[in-house]
């Protein structure tokens, strides 16, 4: 499935003008990261994208069909992009199991059979012998690798993921980083992934989009032409360093004209 979002902006009741002009596309199969400054919309951009926040101005395309206006624009995006929050929403009343399989409980799938669908998969996630038990007695990467399994369960084609790793530790960020490749070298569903990490975003993508400060606009977009597979020893290498620089270096001028204009 292609994904492209025309001009979007996002004024939210109240005044807060959190988007303005966003422009982006995924092609079927890619990878494509977003980062940006805190608070430039970018968790707003996603739930636009999946169709649980109803755009300002602008149009969403999948497959170069616009989701229609108004209301109906919901309608024609809402369950057609998996969506995986900035928090992980874990129940705390189910087993790791239980959450995995509720996205595909939701869409109408037999208990039975969606558990047996979860567990062809617990291994794969790095969740097996956890299957029954609650989220708090799962670690941080735990409760990230049970949300996105939730997400992938759900089979969509494309799926945007708002900062995944965004809780944990250096390394394990790192580990789960590489990991999170393979499964999509593997599968090869199109992500859009939000990050503040820039060497993550550089790690994993095909093209990052750097948003301005608030309200968010698409500053620059970085072909990030790598190859894959990829492993971690590539962040050592200078194409590598080259990359992140070009996307450091605009960041930083957002990061300053937040502090100069506070
Ligand atoms: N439901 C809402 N009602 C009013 N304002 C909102 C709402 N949701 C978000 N905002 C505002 O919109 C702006 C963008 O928020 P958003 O969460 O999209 O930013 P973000 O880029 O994801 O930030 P972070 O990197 O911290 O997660 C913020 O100023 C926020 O306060
Ligand atoms: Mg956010």
């Amino acid at each position: 499935m292609k994904l492209a979002a025309e001009g979007l902006a996002k004024r939210f009741a109240g005044g807060v003008e959190a988007l303005a002009d966003v422009s982006i596309e995924l092609a079927a199969g890619e990878f494509v990261s977003i980062v940006g400054p805190s608070g430039c919309g970018k968790s707003t951009l996603l739930a636009m994208l999946a169709g649980l926040l109803e755009p300002s101005a602008g149009r969403i395309l999948l497959d170069g069909v616009a989701a229609r206006d108004g209301v109906a624009a919901r309608d024609g995006l809402l369950g057609r992009i998996g969506y995986m929050p900035q928090r992980d929403l874990l129940m705390e009343w189910r087993t790791t199991l239980q959450n995995a399989t509720l996205g595909l409980e939701l869409a109408g799938v037999a208990r039975a059979a969606a558990r047996e669908r979860a567990l062809a998969e617990v291994g794969r996630f790095g969740l097996a012998g956890f299957e029954d038990r609650r989220p708090s007695a799962l670690s941080g990467g735990m409760r990230q690798r049970a949300a996105l399994l939730r997400t992938f369960l759900a089979g969509r084609d494309m799926m945007v993921l708002d900062e995944p790793f965004g809780a944990l530790d250096a390394l394990t960020r790192e580990a789960m980083r590489e990991w999170l490749l393979g499964v999509w070298e593997s599968d090869r569903k199109t992500i859009l992934l939000v990050t503040h990490d820039v060497e993550e975003a550089v790690f994993l993508s095909d093209r990052v989009y750097v948003m301005s400060g608030r309200p968010g606009r698409i500053r620059t977009a970085v072909e990030v032409s790598l190859p894959r597979p990829r492993t971690l020893e590539l962040t050592a290498t200078p194409a590598f360093a080259e990359l992140k620089a070009r996307l450091l270096a605009p960041l930083r001028e957002e990061a300053r004209s937040a502090l100069g204009s506070a």
